[in-house]
């Protein structure tokens, strides 16, 4: 079954190119990542326009921003046997079926750029079986069984810019106290590349893992007790009741 796919930027180039190709309809906007990507995929073919993306395909996904979401969808025809994947954020399964003024199946998913190397985490809701191989063909999906398991994961993908701010931080304190800027970055840059192996390759609860890898009496125990005390864990947890908020406030 042909798979449609309106608004080729970046998200939806990762996708494209972690599926490697295959029964593939783009939309002619973003035109240069469109015809690049058909151009090196088998399988993956440029549309005449939206609509025609429509026609064309049984599943269609939706990656255009938020901002002109509403007029992209307003202006298409839909038919009762398809099926909507949307990308865009911060836009509701209701809202959008309201636009599309058919009662097709809806399912939201948020992959990362981390598709195109098929290891993207990707959450999906509602579950959906045929999402969910799409999504764990380009690494994991997680299916969410609410709209708030869906925001709680929407939460934890904000810790992105938090993680290269420690990493930033770090290095900068050890470039600071005499260590060469490139061997700071090295070492961290490993450190950490090896604990999200470390992270994803165990069954263990972070906690148990903290413990594994904080001699008692050692460095380590010694720092996460500083980041406890020093308002460290607060500040992360007022965090992420923030931005709960925010993302159920949309
Ligand atoms: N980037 C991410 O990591 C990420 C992750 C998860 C979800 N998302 C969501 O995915 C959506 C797209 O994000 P993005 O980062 O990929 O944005 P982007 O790079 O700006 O891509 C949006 C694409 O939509 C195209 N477009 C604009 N108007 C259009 C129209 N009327 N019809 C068809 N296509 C149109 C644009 O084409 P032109 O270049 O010709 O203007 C552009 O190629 C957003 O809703 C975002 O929230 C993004």
């Amino acid at each position: 079954m042909t798979l449609g796919v309106i608004g080729v930027g970046t998200i939806a180039a990762a996708l494209v190119e972690g599926l490697g190709g295959g029964d593939i309809l783009l939309s002619p906007r973003g035109a240069t990542t469109a015809a690049r990507l058909a151009r090196r995929l088998p399988g993956v073919r440029v549309a005449a326009s939206n609509q025609a993306v429509v026609d064309g395909s049984g599943t269609i996904i939706l990656a255009v921003r938020p901002q002109v979401v509403e007029a992209v969808v307003r202006d298409l025809r839909f038919r009762p046997d398809q099926k909507v994947i949307s990308l865009v954020a911060a836009t509701g399964i209701d809202t959008l079926r309201g636009w599309i003024g058919l009662d097709l199946p809806v399912v939201r998913a948020v992959p990362l750029p981390f598709v195109a190397g098929r290891s993207g985490v990707t959450p999906v809701f509602p579950p959906d079986p045929e999402a969910e191989t799409l999504f764990n063909r380009l690494g994991t999906a997680i299916p969410c069984q609410s709209q708030q398991e869906f925001d709680l994961i929407a939460v934890a993908s904000a810790l992105m810019g938090s993680y290269f701010g420690i990493l930033e931080t770090a290095q900068a304190w050890l470039a600071t106290q005499g260590l060469p800027e490139v061997s700071a970055r090295t070492y961290l840059a490993g450190l950490f590349a090896n604990l999200g192996r470390v992270a994803t390759d165990s069954q263990q609860d972070f906690a148990v893992l903290r413990g594994e890898y904080s001699t008692r009496g050692g460095l380590n125990e010694q720092l996460f007790r500083d980041f406890l005390a020093g308002g460290g864990v607060a500040a992360l947890t007022l965090g992420l009741d923030g931005l709960l908020a925010r993302v159920r406030g949309q």
